[in-house]
């Protein structure tokens, strides 16, 4: 019997120690250690092997090179942020909070793409539920194969012998290796368990997407450490009160992690939404003030984004601030640079600032777009909607450049904009035929421009 071996595991991001700290020395987390049991009995900790042929070592000079072919998915989206589709042998880890689509989306991708056989792996509902799902989910289903398992070892035979092209695990926190004794979810079980999918998918050249939950502050449940074995971390994320969710791409050994996918979440699953524009801008008759549209960037994906403001006079002495998908802090700044520089009196007004969408705006180049609406709204002066701006605002009032401007106005061109207006501090951009790129330096030229005063 060998004997039994505990250590402490900070439940944030994995952190091993031999004894309890209060404190994690890695991530600074408080009384996140757990004791957890890591000795593997000698007979079970014999190492799995799933091929016979064992690599021998070679020559750089000798290896033969080609393009390894990328495994399309049928999702235009999703094959995006892969960087052209899957690459054999690779492990995705699919990270999100509960209840925001990782099921649906995995499930819909196994199903619709029947040239490949597919193993869906669910440790979390039963069958019959997923049969449910897959009902409405549509797919004819009948190159997909669906195993309800916790018992790690299972799934490995069970694949084995299926020989999928690519294996779907839901989720990772519900599986458990009996070679280890902790309980499913906790530190050391979520990094066998890993360790032994990608040991899998390397040895057998079978892609594995898992699936991970991720704690309110955002790290994926525990296992920081789980983003250091996958090739591939994407985070699906999105609010709880609109329809969209972007996939966002977090690390790839194989891509560019500035791609971003958009899905809506419909009745029937999610649906790709190729031109994002189209849901974050919305169709007026007439022209409304307080709004203005900005051309920004999402990694490396530009949209266009209506920016909404109110601004009304303060009922009380203090105004009220508040800003839904932008900083208020930085908002905040805006009105004082509107204020002191350009000489609008914005300081007894309460200032209300919205994103379409429910969409959480860093890019600084909505800047632009948010003082227009903000005096729009102001002087309630509409803003014509075939306008669009893209520059920053800095601390002095002066309109600043912003990054990749090209393609902010290709995008603006695309959807059929007028003007759009920039800082006039870029060195030269393309002359785009369709649209005309205004220039501008200071706040009072803008608004003289916009509002023709
Ligand atoms: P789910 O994929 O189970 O989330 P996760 O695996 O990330 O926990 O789906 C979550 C929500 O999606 C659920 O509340 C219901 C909704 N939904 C739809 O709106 N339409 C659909 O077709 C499906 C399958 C789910
Ligand atoms: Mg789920």
């Amino acid at each position: 019997m060998a004997k039994i071996k505990t250590s402490f595991f900070c439940q944030n991001c994995g952190h091993e120690s031999s004894k309890w700290l209060g404190r994690c020395p890695a991530c600074g987390e408080w009384n996140s250690f757990v004791e957890e049991t890591v000795a593997k009995d000698t007979a079970a900790a014999k190492h799995l092997s799933f091929v016979t042929t064992k690599p021998m070592p070679q020559r750089v000079d000798e290896i033969s090179y080609e393009q390894e072919p990328r495994i399309l998915l049928g999702s235009g989206e999703m094959d995006r942020i892969l960087g052209g589709g899957m690459v054999k042998g690779s492990v995705v880890l699919i990270g999100g909070e509960p209840g925001i689509g990782k099921s649906t989306l995995s499930l819909q991708l196994a199903l619709h793409r029947e040239a490949l056989k597919t193993l869906y792996v669910s440790g979390e509902e039963s069958v019959q539920q997923i049969k449910l799902r897959a009902e409405r989910l549509g797919g004819s289903g009948n190159n997909c194969y669906i195993l309800s398992e916790t018992l790690l070892e299972n799934i490995l035979v069970q694949a084995q012998e299926l020989k999928p092209d690519l294996i779907v695990v839901d989720s990772i926190q519900t599986l458990y290796t009996d070679r280890i004794e902790s309980s499913s979810g906790s530190v050391s079980q979520i990094r066998e368990c890993a360790a032994l999918l990608l040991k899998f998918a390397k040895e057998t050249g079978t892609p594995i997407f898992i699936i991970g939950h991720i704690t309110k502050d955002g790290a994926i449940a525990g296992p920081k450490v789980l983003e250091h074995i996958v090739d591939v971390v994407l985070q699906f994320e999105g609010d709880g009160n609109h329809a969209y969710r972007l996939l966002r791409s977090i690390k790839n050994r194989f891509g560019s992690t500035a791609e971003i996918g958009i899905f809506e979440m419909q009745s029937f699953g999610l649906r790709e939404v190729s031109n994002p524009s189209e849901i974050l801008l919305t169709q007026h008759d007439e022209a409304l003030s307080g709004i203005a549209v900005a051309a920004m960037l999402d990694g490396a994906r530009p949209f266009l984004i209506e920016t909404q403001a109110l601004v009304s006079t303060a009922a009380y002495g203090t105004p009220q601030r508040s800003a839904t998908g932008f900083d208020v802090r930085r908002m905040n700044m805006l009105l004082a640079v509107l204020e002191k520089r350009a000489g609008f009196k914005l300081a007894v007004k309460d200032v209300f600032l919205n994103m379409a969408g429910g969409l959480k705006v860093v890019d600084p180049a909505v800047d632009l777009a948010i003082a227009v609406a903000i005096l729009s709204s102001n002087f309630d002066l509409p803003v014509s909607s075939h306008y669009a701006f893209a520059a920053e605002i800095g601390l002095s009032g002066e309109i600043r450049p912003v990054a990749r401007i090209e393609q902010r106005i290709a995008e603006a061109e695309k959807l059929g904009f007028q003007k759009i207006f920039v800082s006039k501090f870029h060195k030269g951009f393309p002359t785009a035929s369709e649209i005309t790129v205004m220039p501008v330096g200071k706040m009072d030229e803008l608004t003289k421009a916009v509002f023709g005063q």
